[in-house]
């Protein structure tokens, strides 16, 4: 089984300034409600047990969302509202299962995943990228199953138009197993149009192995001087890894960008 989860978070968000100047991205409200939580209820709705946040110094106001305890005491004393009785009670359920570590200077996903080395017990993990949002369908449960049937490595798989392949990591099949699930030969991290082996990209749902950290030891920075975490997985592969791309049902939703996050609101609104 997949117990632990981890969520990098030490990103700068850039592409949502100016609203990212003062507030992290994740606890940005979509709907209402903070885009983090959405990613805590798919976790723990896929009986993931831990979760691990990675964050920094700069985003601490992540951690003080969970840990404002003495406010909402005061609060509740003086209000004895159930509603916020509520709310503080879902923030402990949550509070409970999270772990923080720091990886104060951005230096890309890779770098950011082996933070968590030394926190990681069970031979594979769950990671969630938190801009990628999956409605109406639990991406990460569906591919927990996958994990367990074919005791592989697994991602979540979308098919994009072609010419926004470089936005993304792609990949490249060896074969089908089945409708939703094939096997990959290769993963290329943002390529050009022209050099990329498929418009079929990564979306950020991966079940990954702890060898993984072996790897992220060495990795060196790739496109854009970035520590990817793409780069290492493509090491793992080439090293006969079994790794199979899930093509997810639901639907995706992109917060980290500007028209995304405000196309997300309006989506789960509708939903
Ligand atoms: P992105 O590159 O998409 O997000 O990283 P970003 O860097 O926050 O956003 P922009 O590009 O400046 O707008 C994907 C995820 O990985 C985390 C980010 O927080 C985001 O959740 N990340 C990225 C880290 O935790 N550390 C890093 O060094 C880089």
């Amino acid at each position: 089984m997949i117990k632990q989860a981890i969520i990098p978070l030490a990103g700068l968000g850039t592409r949502l300034l100016p609203l990212t100047s003062v507030l992290a991205k994740e606890l940005l409200p979509i709907n209402g409600k903070p885009g983090i939580e959405y990613i805590l209820d798919e976790c723990i709705d896929a009986g993931i047990k831990e979760i691990i946040f990675i964050i920094s110094k700069k985003k601490e106001i992540i951690k003080k969302y969970f840990y404002n305890d003495s406010f909402y005491k005061k609060i509740i004393k003086k209000k004895n509202d159930p509603r916020i009785k509520k709310e503080y009670q879902k923030i402990l359920k949550y509070k409970k299962m999270i772990k923080f570590v720091y990886q104060n200077r951005p230096l890309g996903t890779g770098d950011a995943v082996l933070k968590t080395k030394n926190l990681i017990k069970d031979n594979h993990f769950l990671m969630l990228l938190p801009d990628d949002l999956i409605i109406k369908n639990n991406c990460s449960k569906s591919m927990i199953k996958i994990h367990q049937k074919f005791k592989s490595s697994v991602m979540a798989s979308m098919t994009v138009e072609k010419k926004t392949v470089s936005r993304w990591g792609i990949f490249k099949f060896k074969n089908r197993i089945n409708k939703q699930n094939s096997l990959i030969e290769d993963v290329v991290e943002k390529p050009l149009v022209k050099n990329a082996p498929s418009n079929k990209a990564v979306i950020g749902r991966y079940i990954l192995p702890k060898k993984i950290f072996n790897l992220l030891l060495n990795q060196k920075p790739g496109k854009g001087g970035e520590i990817h975490i793409t780069d290492a997985i493509q090491k793992l592969i080439k090293d006969k890894e079994k790794f199979i791309a899930h093509n997810f049902s639901g639907k995706y939703l992109d917060c980290g960008t500007m028209h995304g996050y405000i196309n997300s609101t309006l989506e789960i609104a509708r939903s």
